[in-house]
């Protein structure tokens, strides 16, 4: 069933009186990482909700919010051939109120803590994770799920959501499911779509870096500044690198030296698309 009002998904989700629900929050174009957290949802949960919104408050004014795919013909019915039990693709001003400014001078926004987002993606993407735990605070207010599946691609992001319903209460179960990847090695993302032939194979180098530093750990290497620097013979001209990190996987804290809580992430830029990646160096 697809739905595009909050009311719809309340009187539905009301419906399932005493089942376990799943929410699958995505912002539509659906790939194979997507389908399977979906299958991860199916597994875990009676019901299956996946939200597919386009959140104009998580992308920045030179963001590629107006080009980002929107495809919901399709997503609705990959949906369906996953089994999912309700979509909900709202408009924004379902969302956020017919003629409401999207700006913190008038809407209530969800803060994540300095810590979290002064750093990785939230350096350059200035106020996107206070858009993006905004909107996904409003969507288990919606939903009210039990669980909610988010994909390790965003490894930032899990973090963020976590400390939001841990700091905020929010009774819900946060499932973190593996970065899916082209047999390439390439991680699925919407923005691959983006990519011509030759960006495509550009884009490996991320994660051939991030195989390469995690192999490095494995044969002993824990020094973080020497496991940054094996990336350097891989980046060429047409790589604009953002940032390559090894962090506390749990906390995105520096480490002193790599070890098996470790993961090392990477941002890049292939053909002005923004491509980010990680790795956990321990299992
Ligand atoms: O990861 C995404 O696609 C988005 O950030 C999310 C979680 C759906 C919120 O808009």
């Amino acid at each position: 069933m697809l739905v595009h009002k909050t009311e719809e998904v309340k009187n539905t989700v009301k419906s399932w009186k005493g089942l376990k629900v799943g929410l699958v929050p995505t912002m539509g174009a659906l790939h194979e990482g997507h389908l399977s957290l979906i299958k991860k949802a199916k597994e875990t949960c009676d019901k299956v909700v996946v939200s597919i919104f386009v959140n104009p408050i998580q992308f920045g004014p030179a963001e590629d919010y107006d080009k980002y795919p929107r495809t919901l013909d399709k997503d609705f019915e990959l949906c369906t051939k996953e089994g999912v039990d309700l979509v909900f693709a709202p408009a924004p001003s379902e969302m956020y109120g017919e003629g409401q400014k999207l700006s913190n001078d008038t809407l209530t926004y969800v803060c994540p803590p300095f810590f979290y987002v002064n750093k990785l993606c939230g350096k350059t993407r200035t106020g996107h994770f206070d858009g993006v735990c905004t909107v996904v605070l409003k969507l288990f207010n919606i939903v009210r799920p039990d669980c909610a599946f988010f994909g390790q691609k965003d490894a930032q992001q899990v973090v963020i959501v976590k400390k939001m319903v841990k700091d905020l209460n929010v009774p819900v179960e946060i499932i973190q499911c593996p970065i899916v990847r082209e047999e390439s090695g390439l991680a699925l993302s919407s923005r691959n779509k983006y990519l011509s032939e030759e960006g495509r194979k550009n884009a490996l180098t991320l994660s051939r870096i991030l195989n390469n530093i995690r192999a490095c750990y494995k044969k002993g290497i824990t020094d973080i500044e020497a496991l940054k620097e094996t990336a350097y013979g891989y980046l060429t001209d047409k790589h604009d690198l953002e940032y390559l990190e090894i962090l506390d996987r749990n906390t995105l804290e520096e480490q002193e030296e790599a070890n098996n809580d470790s993961i090392a992430l990477i941002a890049c830029r292939v053909e002005n698309v923004r491509l980010i990646d990680n790795i956990y160096l321990g299992e």
